[in-house]
C-alpha cells in the first residue's frame, strides 16, 4: 500500500517514514526542504534499509502534485507539510495562512481529483487554546477566539475545513491528530530535530546548552500554579508519535469517516522536571536561570489519551528518561544537526 507523506523530510515526518517503511508500507515523500535537509532522507533509507520515492515539490504547486498522483497509485496521505513557529506566525501571518491552509486545500483538491480520500492530518494541542480543564479531552470545546496565535488558528481552521469536506462527501476518511509536545529522536541517533537558528522549544534548547552551543537556558517563569512553579507539558517521544500515525492509517483502513484524537502520554512534566531528568539520564549539567514568563504561555497542558487508545489501539510506550536519552544521543552524534552532511 502506497502512502504519500507531505513534509516527510521534517522532524516528525522523517520518524514516521521510518516506521511506515519498517511496517512494509510503500512510501512516497513530498517536501520542498523549506525546513529540512536531503540528508534526513538518506538517513531514513539507512535506518529502514528500504528505498522510497521522493519528489522535491511545494504542495502549493497543484500541477506538480497532480503529476505525482498520476504517476503513483496512492492509497492514503499523511500531511505534515506546514510552517510551525508560533512566534514567526505572529510576524508573518499571511505566509502561515497561505502555506498551511492553501497548501491543505490544494492537496485535498488534487487528492479528490484522483479518487484518493484517505487523510491523516497533523493538528496540534494548540487548538484547545488555554485549557478549560486538565487533562484535555477531545470533547473539550474549541473556538477560534480561544486560540492564542495565527499558527494555531491555521490548525483549527484546517480542522474545520476538513470537517466540512467530510460533511460534503462521506467517502473521505480523515484522522485529525492533535499532537502535544513531541521531543526525542530515533534511538539510532541518525535522525532528530534540527531547528534553524536559536530553538524556540524547550528540549532542543536544553540539548544545545548541554553541547555548549548555547550558554544558558532561561526557564520562562517559576510562579505558575504547578508543583515547582514552572510550566507543565505533555512531552511525547517522537517515535511514539510516529507509531500513532501508523495506527491512524489502520483506523482509516476500517473506513471510520472523520474523527480527532489527542496524541500525548497523559503525563505532565514541568520545565525543571525535564532539566533534572536530562541531567540525570545523560550525566550532564544544564546551566539555567529563572527568567520571566513568556507571553502567551499557559501553566499546564496535558492530554487525556484514552480515545486514541480505545479507537486507534495506540498508546505511548516511552517515558521521559528515554526522551532525554535519545535527544542527547542525536545531539552528541550530530552537534550541527544535518548541517555538515550535505
Ligand atoms: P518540520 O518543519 O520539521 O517539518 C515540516 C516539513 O514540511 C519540513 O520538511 C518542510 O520543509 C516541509 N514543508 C513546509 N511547507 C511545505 C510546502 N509548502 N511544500 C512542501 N513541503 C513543505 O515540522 P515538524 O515538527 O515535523 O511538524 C510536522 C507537522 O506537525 C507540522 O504541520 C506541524 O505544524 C505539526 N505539529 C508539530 C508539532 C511540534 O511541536 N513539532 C506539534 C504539533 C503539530
Ligand atoms: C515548553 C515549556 C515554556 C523554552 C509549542 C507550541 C505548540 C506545539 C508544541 C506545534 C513551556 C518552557 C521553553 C525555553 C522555557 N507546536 N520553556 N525555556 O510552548 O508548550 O508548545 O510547541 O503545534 O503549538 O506552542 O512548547 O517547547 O516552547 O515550551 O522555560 O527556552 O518550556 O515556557 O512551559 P509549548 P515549548
Amino acid at each position: 500500500m502506497a502512502i504519500l507523506v507531505t513534509g516527510g523530510a521534517g522532524y516528525i515526518g522523517s520518524h514516521t517514514c521510518v516506521e511506515l517503511l519498517k511496517d512494509g508500507y510503500d512510501v512516497i515523500i513530498v517536501d520542498n526542504f523549506y525546513n529540512s535537509k536531503p540528508e534526513a532522507l538518506r538517513r531514513v533509507k539507512a535506518i529502514s534499509g528500504r528505498d522510497f520515492k521522493f519528489y522535491e515539490c511545494d504542495i502549493l504547486d497543484a500541477e506538480s502534485l497532480s503529476k505525482i498522483f498520476d504517476e503513483n497509485k496512492i492509497d492514503s496521505v499523511i500531511h505534515f507539510a506546514g510552517y510551525k513557529a508560533v512566534g514567526e506566525s505572529c510576524q508573518i501571518p499571511l505566509t502561515y495562512y497561505n502555506n498551511n491552509i492553501t497548501g491543505t486545500i490544494v492537496l485535498c483538491e488534487v487528492m479528490a481529483a484522483h479518487g484518493c480520500k484517505n487523510l491523516v492530518f497533523s493538528s496540534s494541542a494548540t487548538v484547545y487554546g488555554a485549557p478549560k480543564k486538565i487533562p484535555m479531552t477531545e470533547t473539550d470545546p474549541v473556538d477560534i477566539e480561544g486560540v492564542t496565535n495565527p499558527y494555531g488558528r491555521t490548525k483549527l481552521i484546517i480542522e474545520e475545513m476538513l470537517k466540512d469536506l467530510y460533511r460534503s462527501d462521506n467517502e473521505w476518511n480523515i484522522a485529525l491528530l492533535r499532537y502535544f509536545n513531541p521531543i526525542g529522536a530515533h534511538e539510532s541517533g541518525m535522525i532528530g530535530e534540527d531547528p534553524n537558528g536559536i530553538p524556540n522549544n524547550l528540549m532542543p534548547y536544553i540539548s544545545q546548552v548541554a553541547i555548549g552551543k548555547l550558554e544558558q537556558l532561561s526557564v520562562f517563569g517559576d510562579d505558575y500554579p504547578t508543583h515547582d512553579g514552572t510550566g507543565v507539558r505533555d512531552y511525547i517521544h517522537v517515535v511514539d508519535l510516529a507509531r500513532g500515525h501508523v495506527a491512524a492509517l489502520g483506523w482509516i483502513g476500517k473506513k471510520r469517516g472523520l474523527d480527532w484524537f489527542n496524541l500525548g502520554t497523559g503525563v505532565g512534566y514541568s520545565v525543571l522536571d525535564i532539566v533534572r531528568s536530562f541531567e540525570k539520564v545523560n550525566g550532564v549539567t544544564i546551566n539555567y536561570k529563572i527568567g520571566p514568563r513568556r507571553p502567551g504561555d499557559i501553566a499546564v497542558c496535558y492530554s487525556d489519551p484514552t480515545k486514541a487508545k480505545e479507537q486507534l489501539g495506540w498508546q505511548a510506550q516511552r517515558g521521559i528518561d528515554e526522551m532525554c536519552r535519545d535527544t542527547w544521543n542525536w545531539q552528541k552524534k550530530n552537534p550541527n544537526g544535518f548541517d555538515n552532511a550535505d
